[in-house]
């Protein structure tokens, strides 16, 4: 374990019903501004609950918190926050309201332009704030991190202040949420978990298991919240799962990475990409970039997660990588640039903006512009080649099948022949049995495809 230091003051208040804990948690003397977003918590009771609680307190309002929180508006909330002599900052909403609100805290005491902050990255000088979190993604609600957009000059950068007071998590909150923003809200959770652990393998067992077990606890849940979504367990773990996977905990003592964040983010700046759909491209994008850097942990992440445990290395890293994108893909995002209508000129522009900052990202400090554009590069739809087949052996389908039992028992005839096959789309094909359509293709390197094709017709021959 690497050394560090570990601090998170804020106090977590869970379940159902925890919003009529407000007036304990802000002191009597306060005087209080609520911040909200575009008017959600106005349709789901959320707003309600909020006033309810703090009837007699001295507060006031902001409105308007945009999705990526805009410079021109939190300069708003400050000179309110100024001219009302705030002294609390209570939160009510995502990511976005979160985010803004810490960065509201910082420039009410400050005297410059707020905007000055978050280029510096980081304010001591605060007032106090709480949060009413209604949207399990960020993290925000218990770490110190904020992310401010200028949309009239198309940045977006990280910003570091104080922790939430208190953040309250109400799961029931969450059931008004539409399905673009918890698959968005599930894609931010399994990426923040995977830039502190995608690194280096054997910094931390403990850290590793546990980051896993989020990771595998999402895998779990993703596809019922998707039969369900106003099911009160399964929103309480994923709530947990995000509150855990960015709250300091699984960082301790090991490397990160956050080089996918910082391309999502500029995806973010210049297109206005929602922050959860950037990563679904951009992250198997870099694991198919880097994955020789990261080969140790991407077996390990393939064997402990997706049961990828047969294969030589170049196959489990292909298969592990694939089916991190299906699990995107089954989620309902898009995982690639051409689906989102981006093209090279983005690519190259994020290319020049790193360069031109002189930034580099990733655990070892080596994702810079260059490398940034060939992970945009690989987050093209023409399928880049595997690790396999850039040791020159190509693949070709021999089969597809609607069952997995199927395409498994094809899977050991070939294997008993000595001969390696890989099956892509099975993940889809079990989450989304439902949907008909989805098959489980059966795939094999060219060299074996005549002995394989033998096996397939002894075996199966309604296949050829
Ligand atoms: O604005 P309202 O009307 O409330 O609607 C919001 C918004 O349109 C809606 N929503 C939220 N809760 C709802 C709901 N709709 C129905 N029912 C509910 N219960 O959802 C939409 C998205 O909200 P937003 O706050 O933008 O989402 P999220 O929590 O994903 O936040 C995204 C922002 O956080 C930053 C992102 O870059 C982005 O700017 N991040 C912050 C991080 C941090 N502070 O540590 C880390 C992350 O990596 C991320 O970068
Ligand atoms: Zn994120």
């Amino acid at each position: 374990m690497n050394n560090f230091i570990f601090y998170n003051p804020t106090r977590l208040l869970f379940g159902e019903g925890m919003i009529a804990q407000l007036p304990v948690q802000i002191p009597a003397d306060k005087r209080i501004m609520v911040t909200f977003g575009g008017g959600s918590v106005k349709t789901n009771g959320v707003y309600e609950q909020v006033t309810k609680a703090l009837e007699g307190r001295d507060y006031t309002e902001f409105w308007g918190i945009e999705s990526n929180p805009d410079i021109s508006t939190l300069k708003k909330a400050i000179e309110q926050g100024k001219e009302k002599n705030i002294d609390f900052l209570l939160a009510v909403g995502g990511g976005s309201v979160i985010d803004g609100t810490k960065l509201i805290a910082a420039g009410i005491c400050y005297n410059g332009d707020a905007w000055d902050l978050v280029k510096k990255g980081s304010a001591q000088d605060t007032i106090p704030l709480g949060t009413v979190l209604t949207i399990p993604a960020t993290g925000s609600e218990m770490n110190n991190g904020a992310v401010i957009s200028c949309r009239e000059t198309h940045e977006k950068y990280p910003f570091f202040s104080q922790h939430p007071v208190f953040s309250i998590l109400d799961p029931t909150i969450t059931f008004s949420l539409p399905d673009f923003q918890i698959a968005c809200g599930l894609a931010d959770t399994f990426v923040h978990v995977m830039e502190q652990y995608m690194t280096k393998t054997n910094e931390s067992d403990l850290m590793d298991r546990w980051s896993e077990s989020i990771l595998r606890t999402l895998v779990q849940i993703a596809p019922q919240i998707k039969e369900n979504k106003q099911n009160y367990r399964l929103m309480s773990e994923f709530m947990m799962s995000a509150t855990m996977a960015l709250n300091g905990f699984i960082a301790m003592g090991v490397s990160e990475d956050w080089a996918t964040h910082m391309i999502g983010h500029e995806l973010t700046a210049l297109h206005g990409m929602t922050h959860g759909q950037t990563l679904a491209i951009v992250f198997p994008g870099t694991l198919r970039t880097l994955a020789d850097k990261k080969r140790d942990k991407i077996l390990q992440y393939g064997e402990r997660i997706w049961g990828v445990t047969s294969g030589v290395p170049s196959v489990r890293l292909a298969l592990t990588i694939e089916k991190t994108e299906e699990f995107f893909k089954s989620l309902g995002l898009k995982t690639r640039l051409d689906e989102a209508g981006i093209g090279d000129d983005t690519i190259e522009e994020i290319a020049r903006r790193f360069e031109e900052r002189g930034v580099a990202f990733g655990e070892d400090g080596d994702v810079t512009g260059e490398v940034a554009r060939r992970i945009l590069q690989n987050c093209k739809s023409i399928q880049p080649s595997t690790p396999a087949e850039e040791n020159g052996m190509k693949t070709v389908v021999l089969a597809s099948f609607k069952s997995d039992v199927r395409a498994h028992m094809l899977q050991d005839l070939l294997k008993n022949e000595g001969i390696e096959c890989m099956l892509q789309g099975e993940y889809t094909a079990q989450v989304m049995s439902y949907l008909s359509g989805m098959e489980i293709k059966v795939t094999v390197f060219e060299k074996d495809y005549a002995r394989a094709f033998e096996i397939l017709k002894a075996a199966f021959p309604e296949k050829v």
